[in-house]
């Protein structure tokens, strides 16, 4: 979120008097909640079973708002049943939870990674009871995952990325994405059906950043799309908390915003422009400092091919982080509600791609500095045992 730097200062100012009369340090205050991030730490040392060992480092997967919405059906010996929680979609922004579908292909995939740490081959059988539409989501499982004992299955080493992985909305730093960066952060989706692509050239990246700041415009200032995401905004600490989800706004700066009541969901969905503004301030210091764009196509748009490039997503910003690389996702152009349609059209012509191809993903890429864990959910609030 943006302000002006003198309105940044005023309101840092009268919190600093509002504060020092509790007491209070500036920078202690509204920290990200310890419990909200534990998840982080990886799997809690008590836990034996390997599907919920596993299923700790899926929990930890991108996905759209940070919504979660996962369950994990235990009651299978040695399997695990892989179900949408239908209540934690975007309709707006996602009509036919395709992103959703996108997210639940990140969690599978560090499923599978972390079952190969602990000497399981998943065997991972997508929609056993039928696939769900094109259209909607149904209510049948995404998948089962079997897990077949194999102490020589081969470990994988973006393993060693997983509790370090972020999305990283800061502004990034000039310095050149390069070839073989780019080349590794391909090689690492190698045995998906997605494709790849690329650009730091400085046209292509004016074009790019156009049509997502167009895009950006579109989502904000449609109420249906941008209340959306105001919903789950978690507005300091102790909302945070509660929730474990959506997205976080926390520490001195947001808590005096809240405090002084410039910065509340209440008030952006009261249809305050101020608000709006900084949304749209906000996304221009991002793309204004964004050495690469990066993204994944799919030739077909079916449920298995969002799955897929789900997963290669996932990987794609494990090797990132390997490589001491920062990734952001920036869907809006990708979005299919009909105020979106000409921009999607426009953006897949920039990227030269058939109009039959699917753009699933596409992302800033860059150096930044490093940025906090996103909140996560309890494992138990996922798991049906
Ligand atoms: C399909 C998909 C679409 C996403 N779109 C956006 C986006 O448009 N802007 C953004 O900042 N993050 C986007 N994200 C990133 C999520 O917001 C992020 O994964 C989530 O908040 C959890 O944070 P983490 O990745 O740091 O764990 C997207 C993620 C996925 C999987």
């Amino acid at each position: 979120m943006a302000i002006s730097r003198r309105g940044f200062i005023r309101v840092l100012g009268t919190s600093a008097v509002i504060l020092g009369a509790g007491g209070l340090a500036l920078t202690q205050v509204d920290q990200m909640p310890a419990q909200a991030i534990e998840g982080w730490k990886g799997p809690p040392p008590n836990v034996r079973d390997p599907r919920v060992r596993a299923l700790s480092y899926a929990l930890l997967a991108p996905n759209p708002h940070n919504l979660q919405p996962w369950i994990a059906d235990l009651r299978e010996p040695n399997a695990i049943t892989f179900i949408l929680d239908r209540t934690r979609r975007l309709p707006a922004t996602d009509p036919f939870s395709r992103q959703i579908t996108v997210g639940c292909g990140a969690f599978l995939e560090l499923l599978r990674i972390g079952a190969a740490e602990y000497g399981y081959r998943a065997d991972i059988v997508a929609f056993p009871n039928g696939d769900w539409p094109t259209s909607a989501v149904g209510d049948q499982p995404i998948c089962r995952v079997a897990f077949v004992p194999e102490p020589n299955v081969a470990r994988d080493p973006l393993l060693a990325q997983v509790l370090k992985r972020r999305t990283n909305r800061s502004p990034y730093d000039a310095t050149p994405v390069t070839e073989g960066e780019a080349s590794a952060i391909h090689a690492s989706m190698a045995q998906f059906p997605v494709q790849f692509g690329w650009t730091s050239e400085a046209g292509e990246l004016a074009k790019l950043r156009n049509i997502a700041k167009r895009a950006w415009d579109i989502e904000i200032n449609k109420d249906a799309t941008y209340y959306e995401s105001v919903k789950v905004y978690r507005i300091t600490a102790d909302e945070i908390l509660k929730h474990r989800d959506g997205l976080s706004f926390h520490g001195p700066f947001f808590w005096s915003m809240r405090a002084l009541g410039l910065f509340s969901k209440e008030k952006a969905l009261s249809g305050d422009t101020t608000v709006r503004q900084q949304s749209l301030d906000f996304i221009n210091g991002q793309l204004a400092n964004t050495p690469a764009f990066a993204w994944i196509v799919t030739e077909t748009n079916d449920r298995r091919g969002q799955l897929a490039a789900g997963a290669a997503y996932v990987r794609a910003n494990l090797k990132a982080t390997e490589l001491g690389l920062a990734m952001q996702p920036l869907s809006q152009a990708l979005e299919e509600y009909p105020e979106m349609l000409p921009m999607l059209a426009e953006h897949k012509r920039a990227l030269a791609l058939p109009e039959s191809s699917t753009v699933q993903m596409f992302f800033r890429l860059g150096r930044a500095a490093p940025t906090e864990p996103s909140p996560r959910r309890a494992l138990d609030d996922i798991i049906r045992a």
